[in-house]
């Protein structure tokens, strides 16, 4: 709240020097060398892929087991997005099949660090290199994971984060940033996010209004203080989970790579039967999610694309059966142990073919 009225006193709502501040301390945090806020993690994308000159004629190399954001910030930077599946240990994009995407028109190779945990970057900066692509990591569900040491959105040419509220660093509104270390990229994205211009009414590109709110930056400074604190909890929340859990017939639990340090952002599961299960926890009152019932190559918007089912198996497989259980830093040892308790108990007791609970 101090933080908040400090903004308000300055009068700094819209950039300005409070999204400066968090700027340098999250760069900082990323170990590298700039940061640009932006208004939010899909502008953060769009504008990514804008500085990095990708654009019509393009194809970019994404997962289709993501949020629609990583896609549709590749449609309007007005290239393709082109997909890849995923590895079914790690759910981020398989390194072992980019190469067969890429094309003449490649530009750019855009793994999704989904769930918190950093998809293989080292044979996909490899690839990169050596096809002469860039590499945006979509770090948005992985601020302060870890990949050989190193933070999630420090390893690509560009690493593009959301801080929407429910993410591990959540602002209280919409918010977003890139890292980099390159300072030429750094100058494009601050001319994208304030209408092309770098002096104020003299635009030298076409951009946009993508600026982070002064409230946004203030709010994010404190909390950023708590951001590793916050990922223990969670990794805390996490193993519990698998110890309770491990072993339970017909649940398949998330692994953590040997190369990093996953953050978990979501906590997903494998069940069959899975939205009968997501009624009856619910019902029981432990709301879960599902982390994307249906992937992007899937999506009405995208069915220009031509995509089928059958053409990405793992990550439809998993689209059907994962199942987010409840995962934020403040979980008490007894919550964790009601969750796995009443899961063991509905599985274990499945409910007869036809009949639907109340
Ligand atoms: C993987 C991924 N990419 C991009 C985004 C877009 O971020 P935002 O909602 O801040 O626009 C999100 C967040 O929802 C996300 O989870």
């Amino acid at each position: 709240m101090a933080a908040m009225g400090e903004v308000i006193d300055a009068n700094a709502f819209a950039g300005g020097p409070f999204v400066a501040r968090f700027e340098e301390a999250y760069a900082r945090f990323c170990e590298t060398k700039h940061c640009v806020g932006v208004a939010n993690g899909t502008d953060s994308l769009w504008f990514s892929l804008l500085a990095l000159g990708v654009g019509p004629g393009h194809e970019v190399i994404t997962a289709p087991m993501t949020f629609m954001a990583t896609a549709e910030a590749i449609t309007y930077a007005g290239a393709r997005p082109v997909f890849v599946d995923i590895d079914p240990r790690t759910f981020t994009i398989d390194v072992t099949k980019i190469e067969a995407a890429i094309t003449p028109r490649t530009k750019a190779i855009m793994p999704v660090h989904l769930f918190g945990q950093c998809a293989d970057l080292d044979p996909i900066m490899e690839i990169a290199r050596r096809h002469k692509l860039v590499v945006i990591e979509d770090a948005a569900q992985a601020q302060g994971a870890l990949y050989r040491g190193r933070k999630a959105g420090s390893i690509g040419d560009a690493g593009s984060f959301s801080f929407y509220p429910g993410k591990n660093l959540g602002a209280w509104g919409e918010a977003g940033a890139v890292t980099t270390n390159d300072p030429a990229l750094r100058e494009r994205l601050m001319m994208f996010r304030e209408h092309g211009q770098k002096k104020k009414y003299y635009h030298d590109v076409v951009g946009w209004n993508g600026r982070m709110d002064g409230l946004q930056g203030a709010v994010l400074s404190v909390k950023l203080k708590y951001l590793d604190q916050a990922n223990n909890g969670r990794r805390r929340a996490a193993a519990r989970y698998h110890e309770l859990l491990a072993g339970v017939a017909g649940v398949s639990l998330p692994a953590e790579a040997d190369y990093g340090r996953h953050i978990y952002h979501v906590y997903a599961i494998r069940v069959q039967q899975r939205d009968d299960l997501l009624q009856r926890l619910g019902q029981r009152g432990i709301s879960c999610g599902i982390h994307y019932p249906v992937p992007v190559h899937l999506q009405h918007a995208y069915a220009n694309l031509g995509y089928k089912r059958g053409d990405f198996p793992v990550s439809e497989s998993c689209a059907d059966t994962f199942l987010s259980l409840p995962m934020f830093p403040e979980l008490t040892d007894l919550q964790i142990e009601t969750v796995a308790r009443e899961l063991t108990s509905l599985l274990a007791a499945p409910q007869p073919v036809g009949v639907r609970s109340a």
